[in-house]
């Protein structure tokens, strides 16, 4: 049975009630129910993660390599500065997807460079808890071939 790995970084935990005008009223819980649903369906396992400390995300990534399939990563403030997750990215054989809730090249400039892209498989970012389910679509149809 082929296994992906949904990640999320920090402040995501607070997702439901945090900045409601950006990031909706979707728990994270919400979103979780809504990938293990599919990935149930499509006969994929999934583990889920959720951390606000940098050095728990490496620690998962690392140990992701041969165990997982895909990887779907939101970063969230990581994204933009953490060479330490872009380089466990780098270093490891799963492919990476990385998803944002916000459409972060519409955002502040800040917020317009991921260190993570270059080293990721793709990006999809600016539809809400839907770019996490583009990202399980297009792993559904990868793991078809
Ligand atoms: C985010 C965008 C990031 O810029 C921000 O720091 C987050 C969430 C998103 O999902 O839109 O925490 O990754």
């Amino acid at each position: 049975m082929p296994k992906i790995l949904v990640l999320n970084g920090p402040n995501l935990n607070l997702l439901g009630t945090r900045e409601p005008e950006i990031y909706g009223h979707t728990t994270l819980q919400d979103i979780n129910d809504r990938i293990g649903k599919r990935a149930a369906e499509a006969g994929i396992a999934v583990d889920f993660l959720q951390s606000n400390h940098e050095g728990v995300l490496v620690d998962a990534v690392q140990a992701a390599n041969h165990k997982y399939d895909y990887i779907i990563f939101n970063a969230a403030a990581f994204t933009h500065y953490s060479i330490a997750l872009r380089d466990a990215i780098a270093a490891i054989e799963v492919p990476v997807i990385e998803v944002h809730l916000s459409n972060i090249h519409q955002r502040e400039e800040f917020r317009h460079t991921s260190v993570l892209a270059p080293v990721a498989m793709g990006q999809i970012c600016g539809l809400g808890a839907e770019s996490y389910m583009a990202a399980l679509e297009a792993i559904i149809c990868k793991l078809k071939g």
